[in-house]
């Protein structure tokens, strides 16, 4: 940072994906880090290639903590014991067919676990906060690329709690305007860390297209189900934007910069995308390309609720963050598939 006070940062679910990927570019910037996480989607075994990933030095600046947040003591007990200078808020359940089938279950977690925090941020005046968002926001955008400004809507609950915590994020800024809040809203993260010691464990069967296509790679799932070979795009598959984790994680530290830097920012979205399309097709292909392997498909109906071309509009992140990414689809593929040749069964030892 450049700054002689050390900064202290409290990232609430890094102990999952985006999280541990973070968590290393802040320990390399010279953040101070406490996590806490309840590891409902996570293993301690990520936090603990965190540190070997950043070396005993840097891994001394890195304070785990078990806790929920649907519990306030858990996260009272972390600021009485020190003081924050800003919160980066991950945790949160992320599953959208889940959130359909159980939503109080994410009402629950994502709403109340971001009031509990909101509370206690406020008790004890630390008042700037990074919140995780989703391209979700846009439901089936009319138009692409996605800017900050469209109307948001959501299709499912899990969209729903992120409307909700970004309005309920722009209420509290608005009615207590020493608030600073950056709202990030991603596109599809995918890739890992260069290593291939930190990346994606989707525990059960994966949603996501690049987690499955992994196991297809590795031979936990036999083929590839593309859903929808029929869409007004250029082979017919969906078009989503991409991007690497490990532009994500430059994307949070860009925004903490901005946080700190700005008084005026009030509360603000930025998208983080790469601001590029790419089909289920293509991003099979690449990654083919990428692994050496062969990633047999078979071609399906569409899934319902799935938007036909979505991808972001990077122009306000660039101009105001100064944040671009800088990977393409090429170098996730090749991280993801460096991560599952190495890990194919993600953390785990084996079966
Ligand atoms: P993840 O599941 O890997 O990480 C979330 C972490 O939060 C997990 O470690 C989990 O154990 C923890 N957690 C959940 N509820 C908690 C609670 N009540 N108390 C404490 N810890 C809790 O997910 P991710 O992909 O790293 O996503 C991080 C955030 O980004 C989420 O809020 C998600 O909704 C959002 N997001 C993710 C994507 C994506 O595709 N990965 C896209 C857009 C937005
Ligand atoms: C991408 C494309 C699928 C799996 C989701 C959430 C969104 C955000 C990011 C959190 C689609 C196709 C997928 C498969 C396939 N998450 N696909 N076969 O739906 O763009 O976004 O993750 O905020 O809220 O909805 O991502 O990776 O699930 O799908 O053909 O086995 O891949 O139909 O076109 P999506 P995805």
């Amino acid at each position: 940072m450049g700054s002689s006070v050390e900064q202290n940062i409290l990232v609430t679910g890094g102990a999952g994906f985006i999280g541990t990927h973070t968590v290393v570019q802040l320990l390399k910037e010279g953040f101070k880090v406490s996590i806490i996480d309840n590891l409902d989607n996570s293993v301690i075994e990520a936090v603990d290639r965190v540190r070997e990933l950043v070396g005993p030095d840097l891994s001394k600046k890195l304070e785990f903590n078990l806790g929920d947040l649907r519990n306030k003591g858990d996260i009272e007990k972390l600021f009485a014991k020190q003081r924050f200078d800003a919160v980066i808020h991950f945790a949160g359940l992320k599953a959208v067919g889940e959130s359909v089938g159980n939503p109080r279950r994410y009402f629950d977690n994502n709403l109340v676990g971001t009031i509990n925090l909101y509370e206690t941020m406020a008790k004890y005046n630390c008042k700037k906060m990074v919140f995780s968002s989703s391209a979700t926001v846009y439901g089936q955008p009319e138009k692409i690329p996605c800017m900050e400004d469209f109307e948001l809507k959501a299709m499912n609950p899990y969209g729903r709690t992120k409307l909700f915590l970004e309005e309920i994020a722009r209420d509290i800024q608005k009615a207590e305007p020493e608030w600073r809040i950056v709202l990030l809203r991603y596109f599809n993260p995918v890739g890992a860390h260069e290593s291939g010691r930190i990346g994606e464990d989707p525990k059960g069967i994966p949603n996501n297209l690049m987690p499955y296509i992994q196991q297809v790679a590795v031979g936990r799932q036999p083929e590839l189900n593309v859903y929808g070979h029929d869409y007004p795009t250029k082979d017919g598959s969906a078009v989503r934007d991409y991007i690497h984790v490990m532009d994500l994680a430059d994307g949070h530290i860009a925004a903490l910069k901005k946080l700190f830097a700005d008084p005026e920012i009030g509360c603000i979205a930025y998208n983080l995308g790469t601001g590029r399309g790419t089909s289920v097709l293509e991003m099979v292909a690449a990654f083919e390309k990428a692994s050496g392997k062969k990633i047999p498909i078979k071609l399906c109906g569409r899934r319902s609720g799935d938007a036909t071309a979505v991808y972001a509009s990077t122009e306000r992140a660039e101009k105001e963050l100064g944040w671009k990414a800088k990977y393409g689809v090429e170098e996730m593929c090749r991280d993801q598939w460096n991560w599952a040749n190495n890990n194919p069964w993600g953390y785990q030892k084996k079966l």
